[in-house]
């Protein structure tokens, strides 16, 4: 009998959205209204780090140990991962009889994040996204980025960008069965290598609308929702590919802003309303503001997620303005500034 223990690890980042992903037109596949486009938060402390082994040996039933605590997998956004993953496998097996028949054994995955679960720092996206990676590693999938990224998508929306480094679109796709649904590079890290991006953490609590019940909320009792996905995103997905092929930082910059304004618009537009950011969010916009009106062109854009912490993107050579600026204003005035984390843009995320 094979007693064998196989293991692979890797690690995946997560990623932050200048053009946001917000409301799914097929929940069960995860299938998104629109199109979205994200940096990926490379060379950063926030990844998660993920080990997949499975073995004959082990006892029935895959298990799942998140941050120390076993985690439920039953879940249909877990098992679609794993039936999707085991699914490659058992072709390769039935194709090459002398491997080991790994798709049959329980898997047993080992996750650690090294910030904040649900705290609006996308965490899903890094943790679905080096999951699958994990498990395709283990498996010996030769699966690209992009075809890894429909099985990550399954998992969590927003996983599907974290397979790549550098700047990735999310293509919505057309297809009823998600086929074409998936992400691609749009420009390597490298290509703009003095982008950075700064994370100003207002509440590391859980957030209080998950994003899957807030998006579904947002569809169904929107009507500014149904502007966004027919008119505005299409329009900021052109600009912001333009803007990063160009590397034209003011573009950049006020198509970020103005993206994730109109997805807490949207948001607040539901009934009843959803509200993520707060009064130190508000804070911090205003903060960008004055940063930009003092310089005389836009050196900064802020951007939230389903939550009140702040992404802050800005350039290299506008460190000391924009954050010197934002510590003095934010520091000196405001309690709600728990840490800030300064990340680094400068390497390709994937290994
Ligand atoms: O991947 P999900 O289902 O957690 O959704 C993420 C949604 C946003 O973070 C708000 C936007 C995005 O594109 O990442």
């Amino acid at each position: 009998a094979d007693n064998t223990v196989y293991r692979a690890s890797t690690t995946a980042p997560v990623n932050i959205a200048v053009v946001k992903y917000w409301g799914k037109r097929d929940a069960k596949l995860n299938l998104p209204t629109n199109s979205s486009l994200s940096v990926t938060l490379a060379q950063s402390d926030l990844r998660t780090l993920t080990t997949a082994s499975c073995s004959a040996t082990y006892p029935e039933g895959d298990t799942l140990i998140l941050n120390g605590e076993p985690s439920d997998v039953s879940g249909a956004r877990t098992q679609a991962c794993f039936r999707e993953l085991r699914a490659r496998r058992a072709a390769l097996e039935a194709a090459d009889p002398s491997l080991p028949k790994l798709s049959t054994m329980p898997l047993r995955i080992v996750s650690e994040n090294n910030f904040p679960t649900a705290a609006g720092l996308a965490s899903s996206a890094a943790g679905f996204a080096a999951l699958v990676r994990a498990i395709a590693n283990l498996y010996e999938l030769p699966a690209s980025p992009s075809e890894l990224s429909l099985i990550a998508r399954q998992g969590s929306g927003s996983a599907c960008r974290s397979l790549f480094g550098g700047y990735v679109a999310w293509r919505m796709g057309e297809k009823a069965d998600g086929s074409d649904s998936l992400a691609v590079q749009v420009a390597e890290a490298s290509h703009w290598p003095e982008m950075r991006a700064l994370i100003l953490v207002v509440s590391a609590a859980k957030k209080g609308v998950s994003s899957t019940s807030g998006m579904q909320q947002t569809v169904a009792t929107s009507g500014l929702f149904k502007e966004r996905i027919a008119t505005v995103v299409p329009k900021h997905m052109e600009a912001m590919e333009k803007a990063i092929k160009e590397r034209d930082f003011a573009t950049f910059a006020e198509i970020t802003m103005r993206d994730s304004n109109s997805f807490h618009a949207t948001c607040a537009d539901t009934y009843p309303p959803i509200f993520y950011m707060n009064d130190v969010s508000r804070a911090a916009i205003r903060a960008v503001e004055q940063i930009n009106d003092a310089a005389g062109r836009t050196v900064a854009a802020y951007t939230f997620d389903a939550g009140p912490n702040a992404v802050i993107y800005y350039l290299e050579q506008d460190t000391d303005i924009v954050v010197g600026t934002l510590y003095s204003v934010l520091g000196a005035g405001i309690d709600g500034w728990k840490q800030s984390i300064v990340e680094s843009l400068k390497q390709p995320a994937v290994t």
